[in-house]
């Protein structure tokens, strides 16, 4: 069995249910705890009612990649459990005896009106209640940056990158458990705000992919979405995964625990290659629950034994490599799937004569000749006709040529 845990985290695996409405309140930490994740992020004190927390427009669309989901919609207004953070301390204390010892409880402190909030002194309230959460139990404190829109709240003049470096270096001094922030990849430069918590002193990172965002039907009258934080979605994850490869070829090696569109466990594959040691779950756990985390750990878990990888140090930063083949090898890659695509030929077989290809040839290459597609010397490989072919009569194995770079000799 392959061996799941996040040495540099103390981890038992690489999944951490983030904080959203499956980590407010006692009854719902110990729910999430359930499917054993490696930890559960509670959700901040003092997040107060107001905004909704649903996602739109529908599961079934989020996991089907068919839309962007918003977090903060019409709806039921979520309750905040907590009058103070004396009770919130002592939800921490029964979570850390309740909750099974192999995850960890993670405590998320702050929220960005904190930062904005004239005359209060968020810093000072930020390490009083980084302490108390320690006192009571805490495995780590999480500093929550990542609010969509943080970075231009309030004044958009003011210095994010300071901020985050000098609360990360306050809260880190004033405890021993792990410092971790929280951080948005939108309205800032995600490297530099990386860069803030790292100088700071954070025992890790968490880049975390969600905007601003605005979802509405033509009727905008019937729009359940409010307009505002919590864009996200299955679409989210080529952005979050190179913001991590971005990191990890700029000399960030914090740990990192990235998240943003992950909806399945090829997508936390994919984050983890991409550099990230850990993942977050948010939407995939609100929206489907406990037994679908722990369905989602087990495939992963299964996928690792399958694909030969030992533990989660092997597959850690994989697909970097994408990034830093030498030039030779690039080239070969690029030149191998041009002469694949110049040498197929349309099936005359499955062919229909439909004529799209016809029409998204740029070098006049296809032309239809007695209802069917034939293809010129002019064709230069780009691919385009491959893409709107609707029968498969004209393909490539892009896939098997491109992987032959890496087992046979270059030319
Ligand atoms: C409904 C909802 C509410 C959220 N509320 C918070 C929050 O209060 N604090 C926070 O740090 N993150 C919050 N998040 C963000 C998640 O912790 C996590 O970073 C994010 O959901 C990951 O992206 P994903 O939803 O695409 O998995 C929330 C997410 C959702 C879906």
């Amino acid at each position: 069995m392959a061996n799941l845990a996040v040495k540099a985290l103390g981890l038992s695996n690489p999944f951490v249910v983030a904080a959203s409405p499956a980590t407010q309140g006692v009854y719902a930490v110990l729910k999430s705890a359930l499917a054993r994740p490696g930890a559960v992020t509670m959700r901040n004190f003092g997040h107060g009612a107001g905004d909704g927390s649903i996602v739109l427009p529908s599961t079934a669309d989020m996991l089907a990649g068919k839309h962007a989901i918003q977090s903060h919609a019409l709806g039921a207004s979520l309750r905040d459990p907590f009058p103070s953070l004396e009770a919130y301390c002592e939800a921490i204390s029964q979570l850390r005896r309740d909750m099974p010892q192999e995850t960890k409880l993670w405590v998320s402190i702050g929220h960005f009106r904190d930062l904005t909030t004239a005359g209060r002194d968020w810093r000072r309230d930020w390490v009083r209640e980084a302490r108390e959460a320690e006192r009571a139990g805490a495995d780590a404190l999480e500093l929550h940056f990542n609010t969509p829109g943080v970075a231009v709240s309030g004044n958009r003049l003011f210095d994010f990158y300071r901020l985050i470096y000098t609360a990360t270096r306050a809260i880190k001094r004033a405890l021993q458990v792990p410092v971790l922030v929280k951080l948005p990849v939108e309205s800032c430069d995600p490297l530099r705000a990386m860069e803030a918590a790292v100088h700071g002193g954070a025992d890790a990172i968490g880049p975390t992919a969600r905007w601003k965002g605005f979802v509405f039907d033509l009727d905008w009258r019937r729009s359940l979405a409010t307009p505002g934080g919590g864009y996200g979605g299955s679409q989210a994850l080529p952005i979050i995964c190179y913001v991590v490869a971005e990191a990890r070829l700029n000399g960030i090696d914090a740990p990192m625990y990235a998240g943003g569109g992950v909806f399945s466990w090829e997508a936390a594959a994919k984050l983890i290659m991409a550099g990230s040691q850990c993942v977050q779950l948010g939407s995939f756990a609100c929206c489907l629950g406990p037994n679908a985390v722990s369905r989602l750990i087990a495939d992963f878990a299964a996928w690792m034994d399958r694909a030969g990888y030992r533990d989660l140090e092997a597959l850690c930063g994989e697909a970097l490599q994408l990034f830093t083949l030498p030039p030779a090898m690039a080239e070969e890659r690029r030149a191998r799937l041009a002469a694949a695509n110049q040498a197929a030929q349309p099936d005359p077989n499955l062919c229909t004569g439909c004529g799209q290809c016809v029409d998204v040839c740029w070098y006049d290459a296809l032309s239809l000749q007695n209802g069917l597609a034939v293809k010129s010397e002019a064709c230069v490989g780009c691919g385009y006709c491959f893409q709107v072919c609707p029968t498969g009569a004209l393909q490539v194995p892009a896939g098997d040529v491109l992987a032959s770079t890496f087992t046979e000799p270059l030319s």
